[in-house]
């Protein structure tokens, strides 16, 4: 088999890039080792920025998101007896939208499917070689065992943070990883209740943050900080009601509760893996950085690497020209770095850490940003996503 750009996963990074490079005339194979079913399901991210809804609507995949998603205009931030709201058109001139990641993906896998390049489920052994020469390939197994061999130009590791790209790069360019570990966790619902909220709420509490998000007017979507070794049997939905309950309480509002259809504990790191080129391989998205979720810039990251990536592939197999390739790691880090700050800033303002000094600044903070409108506005440009460069 021969390709242009050989992809490895089909996550939105993977799934999208293909979809920016078959616009551009650019050929693609999507290689990703689960099933469809398997990806389309899996619950993810929930806020989308207003750049990644400008990339996906140029794209062709914004019809149902444009039908379906719903337009945010702010948040609420929550500390004991204050609830607070940030105007974000009024204070950087920009939104989000709500609109779940299982949706983008699927969107993106259908118009891939329906008139797309080839996009490969249930491949196994996946191993590109000779990532350091003009002619890196793709080694893997198809769905029906037969051993294969994909010839590319290029390489892109969107393989997430579990992937095979990842571990070449660093080999290969003696590169270095960031790391951050937080000692808590995420336990996260998805809950067949109309959501109690109009916008979402980041509540911190002196039990530990809180989180109101939704998925559709019927849907709401909640999290709770727990201990990162947290047992899911020791949380039974009334106890879960009841916390969440309990730290977003606010004097004539009521948590409406409802039926629970998924249930996990997500762990928390910020991770930076530089640099995000070897040769020919490219990664991008959470093969190469992982952020905590409080920010909402995982996928949204994932969009901007790969739209700095899909550029600088097109210049360089439609003319030849390698400065954007070779750039390419650099201004990815500008932003991942921005994001990674932010996600943490977020992640250490709003989480319990067990020591009463932190709180106090937190608390100190938090009364900051809900005071002060220049501190309101930073929050506001890096929540709704600066824009691309
Ligand atoms: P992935 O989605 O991980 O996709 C990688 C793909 O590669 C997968 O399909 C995987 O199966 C495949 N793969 C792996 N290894 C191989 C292999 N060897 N061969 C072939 N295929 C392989 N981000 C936000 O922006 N906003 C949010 O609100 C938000 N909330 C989140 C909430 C939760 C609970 C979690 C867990 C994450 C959240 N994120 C959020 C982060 C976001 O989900 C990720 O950043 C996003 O999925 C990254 O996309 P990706 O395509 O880079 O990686
Ligand atoms: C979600 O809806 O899953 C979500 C929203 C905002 C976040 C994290 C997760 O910061």
């Amino acid at each position: 088999m021969r390709t242009q750009v050989g992809i490895i996963g089909a996550g939105p990074a993977g799934l999208l890039l293909s979809r920016l490079l078959q616009l551009q005339g650019i050929d693609t194979v999507v290689l990703e080792n689960r099933s469809r079913g398997y990806v389309e399901a899996r619950i993810r991210a929930g806020i989308l920025e207003q750049h990644t809804v400008d990339t996906l609507r140029a794209a062709g995949v914004g019809a149902r998101l444009d039908r379906e998603g719903m337009q945010h205009g702010g948040i609420h931030l929550q500390y004991p007896g204050t609830r607070h709201t940030f105007d974000f058109p009024e204070l950087c001139g920009r939104t989000v939208w709500i609109y779940g990641q299982s949706e983008v993906v699927k969107d993106l896998i259908a118009a891939q499917l329906e008139d797309g390049p080839p996009l490969l489920f249930e491949v196994s052994d996946v191993r590109p070689v000779d990532v350091d020469t003009d002619h890196p390939r793709i080694h893997f197994t198809d769905a029906e065992g037969n051993a294969q061999v994909l010839e590319c130009d290029a390489v892109a590791g969107t393989d997430g943070f579990h992937g095979v790209s990842r571990p070449l790069v660093t080999a290969g360019t003696g590169g270095r990883v960031w790391e951050r570990t937080y000692p808590y966790a995420w336990l996260g619902i998805l809950a067949d209740v109309a959501p109690s909220t109009d916008e979402l709420i980041y509540a911190w509490h002196p039990d530990g943050f809180a989180m109101h998000s939704m998925r559709s007017p019927s849907v709401s979507r909640l999290y709770l900080q727990v201990r990162p070794d947290e047992e899911i049997e020791d949380w039974p939905d009334d106890r879960i009601w009841e916390a969440l309950a309990t730290r977003m309480a606010l004097p004539g509002w009521t948590l409406e509760t409802g039926p629970v259809t998924e249930k996990s504990v997500l762990p928390m790191r910020s991770f930076v893996s530089t640099p995000m080129r070897y040769g020919r391989l490219f990664l991008a998205g959470d093969a190469a950085h992982i952020v905590p979720p409080t920010g909402a810039k995982g996928l949204n990251l994932a969009v901007a690497d790969v739209t700095l990536l899909a550029t600088a592939l097109v210049r360089l197999l439609a003319e030849q020209r390698t400065d954007l390739v070779d750039s390419y790691s650099d201004r990815a880090l500008a932003r991942v770095w921005r994001c990674t700050h932010f996600s943490w800033w977020m992640t250490s303002m709003l989480h319990r850490s067990g020591d009463d000094f932190d709180a106090q600044l937190q608390l100190s903070q938090l009364r900051r940003v809900c005071s002060s409108e220049a501190a309101a506005r930073e929050l506001a440009e890096n929540y709704t996503g600066l824009p691309l460069e």
